[in-house]
């Protein structure tokens, strides 16, 4: 399918190294995309990522740093440029969860959240709009989550919810600002999903649940994201922008 076809294109993934990163990352090279790869340094799950990415005959580069960090996101930014040619394709995954009652959480923890959630999908769609909108041409996409919608029952994280949200209405403030200029700034909104996230120990006694509370009854695969951002980032969805595209298996419905 030619409209959803991204050969020759360049991506920039941010948390690429593990969960819904490492699968859309490998799954935009199936579709045609050569991808830089950008998470925390020796990620565990990056060689994985790269050679999901070689397997499909795309050239992968590994790119490290940090969200949190401006200038890192902006080298890497430039290094993807130089190697894999201009880039037309971000997605930025990168993301941390975990829960604390609000009423005891510790002011540092909160920071953290939004500074890693939050203020980190901001500094990444700084540094990709930086070569973005000279060019006039591009495709952003900030993973949110249904988190940022609703209030997931039993899951104590005031802080994780409210960076979510925000990742939601940053996405379309973008999407306002750059409209004109030849951006599009879209964000997909998780249900549940079976990653390393929903492994920690806070949420591990919950699976049955979140399974329970979902109208199809089961949590998403990884693989279950990865035709959301094809399809927001290709042609077929070239006149979409600040749109919060809901995979949910129907959580919201609820
Ligand atoms: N798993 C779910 O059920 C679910 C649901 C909704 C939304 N999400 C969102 O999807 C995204 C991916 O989550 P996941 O479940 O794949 O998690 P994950 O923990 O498997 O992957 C997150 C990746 O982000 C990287 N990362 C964390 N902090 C970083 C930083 N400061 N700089 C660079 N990279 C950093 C980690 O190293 C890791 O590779 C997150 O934004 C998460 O909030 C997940």
């Amino acid at each position: 399918m030619r409209l959803f076809d991204l050969k020759g294109r360049t991506a920039f993934v941010t948390g690429a190294g593990s969960g819904i990163g490492q699968a859309i990352a490998i799954g935009l090279a199936e579709a045609g995309a050569d991808v830089a790869c950008f998470d925390l340094p020796n990620s565990s799950g990056m060689a994985a990522t790269v050679e999901g990415i070689q397997s499909h005959g795309r050239r992968a580069l590994v790119v490290e740093g940090s969200v949190t960090s401006p200038d890192q996101l902006v080298e890497a930014v430039a290094k993807t440029e130089r190697a894999l040619g201009n880039l037309e394709i971000a997605v930025n995954c990168a993301g941390i969860a975990n829960a604390q009652a609000a009423e005891e959480l510790e002011l540092g923890r909160w920071q953290q959240m939004l500074d890693v959630n939050l203020t980190g999908v901001m500094l990444s769609c700084q540094a990709q709009a930086g070569v973005m909108l000279p060019r006039g041409r591009g495709s952003i996409i900030n993973i949110a989550s249904m988190s940022g919608l609703i209030v997931n029952r039993g899951l104590l994280q005031a802080h994780y919810n409210t960076s979510k949200a925000g990742v939601i209405h940053l996405t379309k403030s973008l999407a306002m600002e750059w409209a004109h200029r030849g951006l599009r700034v879209n964000s997909i909104s998780p249900g549940y999903t079976a990653t390393p996230m929903n492994t920690r120990p806070e949420v591990a006694d919950q699976v049955k649940i979140f399974e329970d509370t979902t109208p199809m009854g089961r949590m998403a695969e990884v693989s279950e994201m990865v035709g959301p951002a094809i399809f927001l980032s290709s042609q077929a969805a070239s006149f979409c922008t600040g749109v919060d595209l809901i995979v949910d298996g129907g959580f919201v419905c609820w």
